[in-house]
């Protein structure tokens, strides 16, 4: 494996050390419902306060429009920290200017700090130098402990590597060690399930993904493109009609390489997108103008599981359907019990990433016994493609 500087090279005591973690979280009416991004970043912190550094966080959270936005505060996950590392955590309102080196010019060694959310400045995602400048002038050292967003060349995640001595974090090693040693030569036949809510951006690397698979899985809202694609109705369900030519591209070059691509044959449908929502099992042919698909249906769970026993590795990157509201769960969670059974078993190496995916998979209670959880999800199906990830090649060893 490539050479990386890790915390084991880093000097930092009474240093003020930048980290960027990903506290990208899920959360319900400002409350974290799933910290696992946070339990995996919490020993990189906690090595960096018992060493004496001045623990400085960095993180995005959600997709503001490049402003200010209460909706993507990090204050309250910021507290969720606090609560996970058993730790006063302090918070500063701006990732950059007067608010945050006031708040920085007060913290003792051991002190940990998190900066406001960094896409509330537009110049995060264009990974503009002055605005470099302006994060590397509040430390001395730089962390990179987000695996989950180094596919993305922003200030915080790629930026900050150039103007400051850079070290991977607990997380980022943990990550590239499990990754790598799971998947360089997986066992075969290996599928890649790809679903999830996220579709654009999805879509495009599911060609690239063929090349490196035998099977793909496609479920959540992407697999609607792909029912649209083959003529079949989907009503007001989530569907990106200008991407019908990419899925037709993508199940050709299925045909022609001997790839299996598995959609699903039947859905669960409803009008409303809530809980509990009077819903019914739907045919492909079947799904009214009115109807969303929120979930695969009865025949398509019975069509994967049965696929899995085949299998030897999965990777899986997105539910199958809206699993946040019930009873839309029921595919996802049936399919991870079936892989985390098969996995006790020995029979299946069970690779897992994404946000969603995750707790998708506490919710199911099936993440224990998965092979490895990566807390990636979009950077983890970049780093299956074998696409390079500016986040980590910003730490390589020259
Ligand atoms: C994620 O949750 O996938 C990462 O935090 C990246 O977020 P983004 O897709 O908004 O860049
Ligand atoms: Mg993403």
């Amino acid at each position: 494996m490539t050479a990386f500087r890790t915390l084991d090279q880093a000097d930092v005591k009474d240093k003020r050390v930048l980290v960027r973690l990903d506290l990208n979280v899920p959360t319900e009416n400002g409350k974290v419902t799933d910290v696992t991004r946070i339990e995996r970043a919490a020993p990189t912190i906690t090595e960096l306060a018992d060493k004496g550094a001045k623990v400085i966080l960095l993180s995005h959270f959600g997709r503001p429009k490049g402003g200010p936005d209460p909706k993507y505060s990090l204050a309250p996950v910021a507290q969720a920290v606090g609560e996970v590392i058993g730790r006063p955590v302090g918070f500063a309102a701006d990732c950059i200017g007067a608010v945050a080196e006031q708040a920085i010019a007060a913290m003792k060694p051991g002190d940990v700090l998190c900066l406001e959310n960094t896409r509330f400045h537009k110049e995060e995602e264009k990974n503009d130098p002055a605005f470099v400048k302006q994060l590397a002038q509040l430390g001395d050292v730089w962390v990179n402990d987000a695996f989950s967003a180094a596919h993305r060349a922003h200030a915080s995640t790629e930026g900050l590597g150039h103007v400051l001595p850079a070290y991977a974090g607990r997380s980022m090693q943990a990550e590239l060690e499990a990754l790598t040693k799971a998947l360089e030569q997986p066992k075969r036949p290996v599928a890649a399930v790809v679903g999830g809510a996220k579709v654009s951006g999805k879509l495009d690397l599911l060609g690239n993904l063929l090349d490196k698979v035998d099977v793909l899985i496609i479920g959540g809202g992407m697999a609607n493109t792909f029912l649209a694609a083959q003529g079949h109705p989907v009503g007001k369900s989530l569907c990106e009609p200008d991407l019908i030519p990419t899925a037709n591209d993508i199940l050709a070059k299925a045909q022609g390489s001997g790839k299996q691509i598995l959609l699903p044959v039947d859905a669960v449908v409803a009008e409303t997108f809530a809980a509990n929502a009077p819903s019914r099992v739907a045919g492909l042919d079947d799904v009214g103008p009115n109807e969303m698909i929120l979930d695969i249906g009865p025949r398509s769970v019975e069509h994967v599981v049965s696929e899995l026993e085949r299998l030897k590795t999965v990777l899986w990157n997105g539910p199958f359907g809206a699993f946040e509201l019930t009873p839309f769960d029921t595919g996802t969670v049936t399919v991870a019990e079936a892989a985390a059974e098969l996995t006790a078993a020995g029979k299946l190496v069970t690779v897992a990433g994404g946000g969603d995916t995750v707790a998708a998979l506490n919710h199911a209670g099936a993440a224990d016994r998965f092979t490895y959880i990566s807390t990636a999800g979009g950077a983890f199906l970049e780093w299956l493609e074998g696409k390079a990830l500016p986040g980590v090649d910003i730490l390589k060893t020259k």
